[in-house]
């Protein structure tokens, strides 16, 4: 039960710890000793509830924290204003004051949607992210980006709040189905992609194992994946340059998700397939090889993702949804691409022809 590893994201003032461990959920005071107030309030979703609610509730009343919960229904079409407002009321139902913490308990949508409550609520309270999805212990609860979609544009409506601690028990993964590891390694791999030719080697070889949940294996990829998240946070908090490269392959995969429907492809495999047409734009800019590519869709195809947009996709809906991006600036959609395996970089320097063919690809 001891905490294997412990991260540090550096940001001065709003630094904070990131546990990585098996059963660390149940660890006595590791979450209270980051409770500053004697409240708090756990969101959580439907799937969660049942299985992990009761424990954090526990480690709650034995740090004498006064708590209430409220369960949201589960889903990506539920990462709304709608619940973002529905926790404001409860914290003021059950008057809850400016020190009360906001716990986010399950995946990256329970956490972008009570990070967002916490960042607004009072002008923001405490806030601590408790990832139980591998896409959420690996990406969305580091680094402060909390916010909801709006049926235009996904992530369209947020907040930068950094929590206070993310707590990740890799045991909760056990409980995670199949489609939804895979949809969390798309996030690892893009790691691979982005920053670490090595860390990409890495998964090739313990791509099967990591499929079949094998711990260790787990545990080292969250390292390694947090690790490269919060060095990029640390050095660019408010996405001004360099934390761009974090979102290899979202402009597209967000253009996938917002246009099929939320939840109907998950974050992590539009993602994929998003990751795919960046090196496709990669390759036909010159600026890498096909290995790439038969590298990256090996990996993706045993992580059982997809490599290739749904046909629905037509590169007028593409580009539809891609100008509600945070990245379309000036209508000058910014594009991440790939220098070289395990290098990428912000591009508005592309051919607009040879975007368009890749969106037709
Ligand atoms: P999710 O939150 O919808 O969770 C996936 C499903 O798994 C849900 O049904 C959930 O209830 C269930 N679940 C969660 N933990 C479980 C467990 N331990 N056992 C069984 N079931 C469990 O999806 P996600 O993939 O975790 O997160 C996707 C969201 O994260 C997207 O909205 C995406 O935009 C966001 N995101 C945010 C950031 C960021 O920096 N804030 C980064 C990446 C992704
Ligand atoms: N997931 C992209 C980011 O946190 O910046």
């Amino acid at each position: 039960m001891a905490i294997k590893n412990r991260l540090d994201v550096d940001l001065g003032d709003r630094s904070y710890p990131i546990y990585i461990g098996s059963g660390i959920l149940e660890q006595q005071d590791l979450i209270s000793q980051h409770i500053v107030g004697q409240s708090a309030l756990i969101v959580t979703s439907t799937t969660v509830a049942p299985l992990y609610l009761e424990t954090v509730q526990q480690v709650l009343d034995a740090g004498s924290v006064r708590h209430d919960h409220i369960i949201l229904p589960d889903g990506e079409q539920h990462k709304t204003v709608a619940s973002a407002e529905s926790i404001i009321d409860l914290l003021l139902q059950k008057r809850h004051d400016r020190r009360t913490t906001v716990i986010a308990l399950g995946g990256g949508v329970v956490g972008d949607v009570a990070g967002f409550a916490g960042s607004i609520y009072q002008r923001g309270v405490n806030f601590i992210q408790i990832p139980t999805t591998l896409l959420a212990q690996v990406d969305s609860s580091v680094g402060g980006k909390t916010g909801v979609n709006h049926p235009l544009g996904k992530n369209m409506i947020g907040a930068f709040f950094q929590p206070q601690c993310v707590v990740i028990d890799i045991n909760t993964l056990y409980t995670l189905p199949a489609r939804e590891l895979s949809a969390g390694l798309a996030e690892v791999i893009k790691y691979g992609l982005i920053h670490d030719a090595e860390f990409f080697g890495w998964l090739e070889q313990n791509i099967d194992d990591l499929v079949k949940s094998d711990s260790d294996l787990l545990a080292h990829a969250i390292r390694i994946s947090c690790e490269t998240k919060a060095r990029v946070v640390e050095q660019d908090e408010r996405e001004s340059g360099l934390r761009a490269i974090l979102n290899l392959g979202h402009t597209f995969g967000h253009a996938i998700e917002a246009v099929m429907g939320y939840g109907n492809w998950l974050h992590g495999e539009a993602v994929a397939a998003g990751m795919m047409m960046a090196i496709d734009l990669s390759i036909r800019e010159g600026l890498i090889d096909e290995t790439v590519r038969a590298r990256s869709a090996a990996l993706l195809e045993k992580a059982a993702l997809p490599v290739r947009a749904p046909a629905e996709m037509s590169p007028e809906r593409f580009l539809d949804a891609m100008l509600i991006d945070k990245k379309t600036i000036d209508g000058n959609i910014n594009l991440i691409l790939l220098r070289k395996l395990g290098e990428a970089f912000v591009s508005s320097d592309y051919s607009h022809d040879k975007l368009l063919l890749t969106l037709q690809s």
